[in-house]
Order: structure tokens, then C-alpha cells, then sequence
């Protein structure tokens, strides 16, 4: 009975460690185990065993059912965590997402190439600021209305003493008397781009947006530095056929002020449904006003400069073949949209 009792257990064990699923296992179980289960047919027939081993003998076969279902109750587990971590290799994959940069970021990055290669210093001045630098310092009026609450966002804290109230910046120009203050001596060439924000929101305005500002101060700096410079960029940027037009304006800080035209792609400069005349506004630009230059610890007699202020999404908007006719669609959340560009 004991070599029996040893060679089932040894039977039963090889059986439950070669099982491969869940099912055979509770064969093996029931083979063993169950009603009419090896084990307990011995079990039955205890009562063969001569009574000075009989204690032994129990004693063996509960040693054994217990063993059997401890290796049992592991293999199930084993394979249960088998199964789990199980995959099949030749499923094709899910092809992962690939991000990509934002267009405005892409528009970024290409202005500031084209600026940086001719020499200009990238600055990034900031969106929180003093009345001082947006409005002050570049010769605004008390009463401009660029200062009144119905276009510029003020923040809700008490004013400096000698800076004035906090606001988000409408413009990138209050880079320009920091820019100034920071070099000290000329010559100064800054492209500073940032996000600006006003209360405005249609087709062509967005309340958050960004400007890219350019500023030159050296001496003997005129209006044909500053046309070169607009010429450069409309080739670098758009290509070889399209014009620019300064057109005489007012910026406070600027004398004279001009706004920057570019000719139309849609009907190259004669003049159609989108731009009436055959000329789209990109943004302002002047010669730096002396004021200006005194408030940077700048000489104005010595030196002069010229200055210009776009906004990254127009300028974006008018690469042909982009077909953006809403500026507020460039800021959707909606992937579909944004992964074409
Ligand atoms: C200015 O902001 C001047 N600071 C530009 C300047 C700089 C003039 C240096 C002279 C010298 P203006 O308000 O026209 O100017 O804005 C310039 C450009 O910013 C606009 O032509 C337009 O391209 C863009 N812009 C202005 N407001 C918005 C807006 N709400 N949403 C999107 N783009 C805007």
C-alpha cells in the first residue's frame, strides 16, 4: 500500500507539472481526487492495512492529498498568469500616434530663422507687463485708446509707483526701451516674438495671439535699411513674387509710421474679392521716435532706428495654398484640423 501510495503521488505530480491548461487540470483533479478518485479508492481501502502500520499509512495518504493540492492550486495559478501576459505576436500592432509641432510654432521658429540669419538677436520680453513699457515709455497719450479697458486686459493688482498699472501686453513693442535698457550701446538688433493679448475676436482677431517685433537702432539707420529688411523677409518667407508697400500711418512711437502691405496671391496685385485692391495689411513699422530713444538712454541725435511690429497669424495666413480664412480656427482643438498642417 505505501509503495502504491508513493507511486501515485509521483504519477499525480508529473501529470500536474506537463498540464498546459485549466481544463486538464481539473481532470487531473477529479482523476485523483474525486469520488471515485485513485486516492480515495485507497483511502477505502484503509482498512486492508495490518493495524501496526495503519497509523503510517494515514498518515502518508493525507501527506500526499495535501501535496497534490497545494502543486494543484499552483499550477492553476501559474497558468492563469501565463495567460495573462500572453499575446500573440502576429496581431499587427496599433501604429502609435506621431505628434508634430503646432502650426504657430512652426511659423515661429521660420520667422525667427529668417531674422536671426541676417544678424537680429532673438528676445522674448514679457506678456505680463507695466503700462510703462506698453504705453508710457513709447510716447502714448494719457487718453490713447489703445489704453482704455475696451482693448487692453489689465490685471487685477495694485500699481507700481513709477511703472504704473499691470496689464497683459497688447504688443510686442514694449520689447522695445527694455531691448534698449538691456544693450545700452548700439547698435541694437532685436526680434522679439511673444503672445499678446487684446479684447478682439473675429475672422482677422483672436484675443490671445503672437507678434514678432523688429527693432534696429544704429547710427545712420533710415527708411531704406527698413524697407531692405521688409524685402528681405517677404522674399524669405513667401517667395520671389510678391511685393511689399509701406504705407503712410500713426504709431505714437514711431515717426513716420507706415503699415506694411503685401500684394495679393489671389489675384497678384490686381485686385479681387478678398483684398479689394490688390494689397493685404501684414502689420505696422516706423522710424524709432526720438522720445522713444531718450527713454532707452538712447541719443537721438547720434542715433536713429526703425522698428516693425506683425502678427505671426496673419503674417501665416497669407502663405498661399494654407487656405486659413478664420485666424480663430489656427487655435481649434480639433486634431482632424490641426494635422494638416
Ligand atoms: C501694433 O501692434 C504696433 N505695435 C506695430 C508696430 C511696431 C508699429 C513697431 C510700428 C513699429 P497694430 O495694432 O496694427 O500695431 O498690430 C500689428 C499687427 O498685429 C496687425 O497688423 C495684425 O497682424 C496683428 N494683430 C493685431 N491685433 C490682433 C489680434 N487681435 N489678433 C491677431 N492679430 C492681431
Amino acid at each position: 500500500m505505501k509503495d502504491e501510495i508513493t507511486n501515485l503521488r509521483a504519477q499525480v505530480v508529473a501529470q500536474i507539472e506537463a498540464s498546459s491548461d485549466l481544463a486538464e487540470i481539473e481532470n487531473i483533479r477529479a482523476n485523483y481526487l474525486g469520488k471515485n478518485g485513485k486516492l480515495t479508492k485507497l483511502v477505502k481501502r484503509i482498512n486492508e492495512v495490518p493495524k501496526e502500520e495503519k497509523k503510517e499509512v494515514g498518515l502518508l495518504i493525507n501527506e500526499t492529498k495535501n501535496t497534490i493540492l497545494a502543486i494543484l492550486s499552483q499550477q492553476k495559478n501559474d497558468l492563469k498568469e501565463t495567460s495573462r501576459i500572453w499575446f500573440d505576436p502576429t496581431i499587427p500592432g496599433k501604429k502609435p500616434q506621431t505628434g508634430s509641432l503646432h502650426l504657430m510654432t512652426q511659423a515661429i521658429e521660420e520667422v525667427a530663422n529668417i531674422f536671426t540669419k541676417i544678424g537680429f538677436v532673438r528676445m522674448r520680453y514679457p506678456e505680463v507687463e507695466w503700462d510703462y513699457f506698453a504705453f508710457e515709455a513709447l510716447n502714448f497719450d494719457h487718453d490713447h485708446p489703445a489704453r482704455d479697458e475696451w482693448e487692453t486686459f489689465f490685471v487685477d493688482a495694485s500699481a507700481h509707483p513709477k511703472l504704473g498699472k499691470m496689464l497683459l501686453t497688447p504688443h510686442t513693442s514694449n520689447g522695445q526701451v527694455r531691448e534698449m535698457l538691456r544693450v545700452k550701446t548700439p547698435p541694437v538688433r532685436m526680434i522679439n516674438i511673444a503672445k499678446c493679448y487684446r479684447r478682439q475676436s473675429d475672422a482677422s482677431h483672436y484675443p490671445m495671439f503672437h507678434q514678432f517685433e523688429g527693432l534696429v537702432v544704429d547710427e545712420g539707420i533710415s527708411i531704406a535699411h527698413l524697407k531692405g529688411t521688409v524685402d528681405y523677409f517677404m522674399t524669405a518667407f513667401y517667395g520671389e513674387d510678391r511685393q511689399a508697400r509701406l504705407r503712410p500711418y500713426n504709431f505714437p512711437f514711431t515717426e513716420p509710421s507706415f503699415e506694411i502691405d503685401i500684394s495679393c496671391d489671389i489675384c497678384s496685385g490686381r485686385g479681387c474679392k478678398v483684398c479689394k485692391e490688390g494689397w493685404l495689411e501684414l502689420g505696422g513699422a516706423g522710424m524709432v521716435h526720438p522720445n522713444v530713444l531718450r527713454h532707452g538712454g538712447i541719443d537721438p541725435v547720434k542715433y536713429s532706428g526703425f522698428a516693425f511690429g506683425w502678427g505671426v497669424e496673419r503674417v501665416m495666413m497669407m502663405k498661399p495654398g494654407l487656405g486659413i480664412n478664420d485666424l480663430r480656427t489656427i487655435y481649434s482643438t480639433d486634431l482632424r484640423y490641426l494635422k494638416q498642417f
